[in-house]
Formats: C-alpha cells, sequence, structure tokens
C-alpha cells in the first residue's frame, strides 16, 4: 500500500520505518526542520535501539519525505501522529489536553478528497475522532460521515523498545464502516502479528487510554504503598520486595516517578471529559499521587541540605524520563520538573544523563551539563539518581565518594545504585527509606 503519515516525531517515525520494513510505500511530512535534517542524515533525532539501521535502509527507496503528498502518487490511507500534549489549562485539577495539531495536520494534506482512509494514531479523549475529526473531514471532501473513511488505531509502544514492539505486539483498529476496517485491517496486518478490530471508534480510543492509565494506577499504588510503609517506620522497598517474593498473586510495583510524554497526561487525556463520577475522582487521585512525588524530593532536599546558599550545588543524574529501557527522551520527566523547582527555589545544580542528547538538555537550562558522572558530583553536596538506568549498577563506591566533599550524601530512587550499597558507611537514601530516621 501507498500511505502517507503526517508527523515524523517519535510514534511517526518508528511506525514508518515498521511500513517500509513490511513492504509499504510510505510518504511522510514533518514541519521541524531538524527532524527532517536528521532523517537525511539518515538518522533519528533521538535514541531508539534499530532505528537508524532501518532508516538508512529505506530512505528514498520505501521510505519518502515529502513537503506535500502529490497528487500523482494515489495515496490509501493518511496516518496522523502528531502530538497531542497538555495545554498548560487545568480545570479543577484536570490538565486540559490540546488536540489543535490534528487538525492543522489533516488541514496540511492538500490531496485529501474523501476517498482516502484517514486513521488518527495520536492519542485522544474518547469522542474525539467522532466529534472533531469526522465533522472536519465531512466538511473538507463536501461529503457525508457515511461516505468518508476514518479509523482510530492507537500507538501503544514503549520507547526504547518501539522497532520490536511495533511488529510483535496486536493492533488494535477501528473503522467508521466495513470499508474502513478493511483498509486499516491490510495496513497493519503486514507490520504485526494479529489484528484486533474494536467494536467502535470510541472503543479503540478507551482502551488506549486504559493501558497507560493502568500503568498509571498500577505505579501510584506501589507509590502510595511505599509512601505508607514509612509512616510505619517499615523501608517501602524492603517491604514490596517481601510481600512479591515467591508469591505470584502480588506484584506490588516499586516506587518510582511515573513520567514522560504519555504517562504524564493520558490519564487526564482519559478524564478530562469525563462526567464527573467516582471513577473520575478515583483516576485522577492515582495521578496526583503520582505527581506529588516530585515535591516530595524536593522537600526531602531542602531538609537534608538546608535552604540554598552560593556554592551549594546538588547533582542531577537520570534526566530522561525513565532509564530502562533507554531513552534519551525528556518530554514530561519527573527529573526535569525536580530540576525546575530546585532551580526556582535557588539551588545550584549540575545534569547528567547516560542516554539524553546533550544539547537538549544545555536547552533546559537548570545547570552544568556533564558526560561524566563522577566528575558531576565533584564540586556538590547531593546525588539524586532519578531514573532506574541499569549503568547506576556499576558506580563505584571510591570513584563516588573519594572525589566529593566531607558530608556528600545519595539519593538513589530507585534503588538503582546497587554497588553503593556494599560500603556500610555511606550515606544513601531511597524513595523507600527517605522519609524515616
Ligand atoms: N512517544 C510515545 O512513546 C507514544 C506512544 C504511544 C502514543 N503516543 C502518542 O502519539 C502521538 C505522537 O507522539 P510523539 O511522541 O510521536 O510526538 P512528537 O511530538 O514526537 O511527534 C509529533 C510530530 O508531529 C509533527 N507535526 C505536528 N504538526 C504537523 C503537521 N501539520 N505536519 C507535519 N508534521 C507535524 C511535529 O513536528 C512532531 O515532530 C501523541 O498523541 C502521543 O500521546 C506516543
Amino acid at each position: 500500500m501507498n500511505i502517507g503519515i503526517i508527523g515524523l516525531g517519535y510514534v511517526g517515525l518508528t511506525l514508518a520505518m515498521a511500513a517500509a520494513n513490511s513492504g509499504h510505500i510510505v510518504y511522510g511530512t514533518e514541519i521541524n526542520e531538524h527532524i527532517k535534517k536528521c532523517i537525511t542524515k539518515k538518522k533519528a533525532h533521538f535514541y531508539e535501539p534499530g532505528i537508524d539501521n532501518l532508516i538508512r535502509r529505506h530512505l528514498d527507496r520505501s521510505f519518502f519525505v515529502v513537503d506535500e503528498f502529490s497528487p500523482d502518487i494515489p495515496i490509501e490511507a493518511f496516518i496522523i501522529t502528531v502530538g497531542t500534549p497538555l495545554s498548560g489549562e487545568e480545570v479543577d485539577g484536570v490538565k486540559q489536553p490540546n488536540f489543535d495539531y490534528i487538525r492543522s495536520a489533516i488541514k496540511s494534506i492538500k490531496v485529501y478528497d474523501g476517498t482516502q482512509m484517514i486513521i488518527l494514531r495520536s492519542t485522544v479523549s474518547v469522542g474525539t475522532t467522532r466529534n472533531v475529526v469526522i465533522p472536519y473531514l465531512c466538511e473538507l471532501s463536501g461529503k457525508k460521515e457515511s461516505e468518508i473513511l476514518v479509523g482510530m488505531c492507537p500507538e501503544r509502544t514503549l520507547e526504547g523498545k518501539a522497532v520490536h514492539e511495533l511488529t510483535h505486539l496486536p493492533q488494535i483498529i477501528s473503522g467508521n464502516n466495513p470499508e474502513s476496517i478493511d483498509i486499516a485491517q491490510r495496513l497493519f496486518r503486514n507490520i504485526t502479528p494479529y489484528v484486533i478490530t474494536a467494536d467502535s471508534i470510541e472503543e479503540a480510543e478507551l482502551a488506549k487510554l486504559y493501558c497507560n492509565t493502568y500503568r498509571d494506577m498500577t505505579f501510584a499504588l506501589g507509590n502510595a504503598f511505599c509512601m505508607a510503609a514509612q509512616e510505619f517506620g517499615v523501608d517501602g522497598i524492603s517491604v514490596i520486595k517481601h510481600a512479591n517474593q515467591g508469591y505470584d498473586r502480588s506484584n506490588i510495583a516499586y516506587p518510582g516517578y511515573v513520567a514522560g510524554p504519555c504517562l504524564e497526561k493520558d490519564a487526564y487525556i482519559l478524564i478530562n471529559n469525563m462526567p464527573e463520577c467516582d471513577s473520575k475522582k478515583f483516576i485522577l487521585s492515582a495521578r496526583k499521587f503520582n505527581e506529588s512525588l516530585i515535591d516530595i524530593t524536593v522537600n526531602w532536599v531542602r531538609e537534608r541540605i538546608g535552604e540554598p546558599e552560593k556554592g551549594k550545588r546538588i547533582t542531577l543524574s537520570g534526566m530522561a524520563f525513565k532509564g530502562n529501557p533507554e531513552t534519551s527522551d525528556l518530554r514530561g520527566s519527573s527529573s526535569v520538573y525536580i530540576a525546575n523547582a530546585l532551580i526556582k527555589a535557588g539551588y545550584e545544580l549540575n545534569i547528567h544523563d547516560y542516554v539524553a542528547i546533550k544539547d537538549e538538555m544545555e536547552a533546559l537550562h537548570v545547570g552544568a551539563v556533564y558526560d561524566d558522572l563522577y566528575e558531576a558530583c565533584k564540586d556538590s553536596q547531593l546525588l539524586l539518581v532519578l531514573n532506574n538506568n541499569s549503568r547506576y549498577g556499576k558506580l563505584l563506591y571510591n570513584e563516588v565518594f573519594s572525589k566529593t566533599k566531607r558530608g556528600f550524601a545519595v539519593l538513589d530512587t530507585w534503588k538503582a545504585c546497587t554497588e553503593l550499597y556494599y560500603a556500610d558507611d555511606i550515606d544513601i537514601r531511597t524513595l523507600g527509606n527517605m522519609n524515616i530516621d
């Protein structure tokens, strides 16, 4: 099939590669010049295992970056993969999403005449496809709803594993009529092992939101249990480990920040237009609990090292929103929110990450960026390890502590620095025991 992809960001580019690799001919548009430049150099603008090889293999053969879709090339389906970020607006504690990019993406398909299928892949609130996208397509094409072809086929891959997952995960598809469903099935059957046809477009929208909100709430429970344990003077990580050990009926999540471009917003995308009900309050409270870890961390720092003063530096490592699987993505990262809160409070920061792109960390303007973590700790009083990259397991006690000032301490939020725990004179805390004396 000839397919068009609007937006070659994280989702668009990984999907484009999976589609091209499965035999489709892919035409993609992107408004960000930096992204286009990277693709021209046969590299993705983000870290993702396997993606650069695929770009090298398919660029200008079965994957073409175009400024506009040509009327000479018949495209059967256009896939919208633009961002649906939070708008910054909040109503009764519920952060609101911004779906403006979807309309502008559709408008950019100048060849659209109502005969091609439009597939929404971006994450949207329930009803967006039917109430926003379909009327707009009818207006653009001058056709009735029953005559156009629309579907919602959500993306569910994990950053850091997307290239593998796109060809292994079941794909949920939906369509407004049998012809749309047939096109979506043919498109995705080429790429993925099996296709699940949702009963309605709304079901597909909701299924995606449930997947991420389920994760968000699972982690919220782990975080709540962890913090509750400390109210009894018990280490939250230790109790979760022992509650799960050899006991399949418990799979309590370990504590940690729940962040990133999807998890920071998808629960809000689920509830922002949900009628007031107890389910909505329950979901909101879980999201807020996960967000509260940012304040808990900042307050802990303040108690641990006192008010900011000149020369009082803190090292933050693990700026990407997660460490496992590795990603360079700083979007929605709790580490970035923590850094901003500490800067606002007046602390000076050193910043480090094993994977995040240096220019992008510098563009945050939150502190001096270091390539070497030991160097980053040298003139600081506190090291905050903020994600779970497995490389923290190899941090050497002598290297960390010999170079630092007296009184240097570590908050190893994910308990990832396994080597450091062999030393018994070390001042190290985790999210599990940060609030126990
Ligand atoms: N990142 C993930 O792992 C992931 C996973 C599942 C779902 N999603 C969802 O997929 C959607 C996209 O996420 P993303 O992380 O790829 O976002 P992104 O910001 O990385 O990518 C979107 C891209 O679309 C481009 N764009 C915007 N308007 C355009 C237009 N009119 N024409 C051409 N290009 C345009 C932007 O420049 C950007 O590069 C979001 O709704 C997100 O919630 C993301």
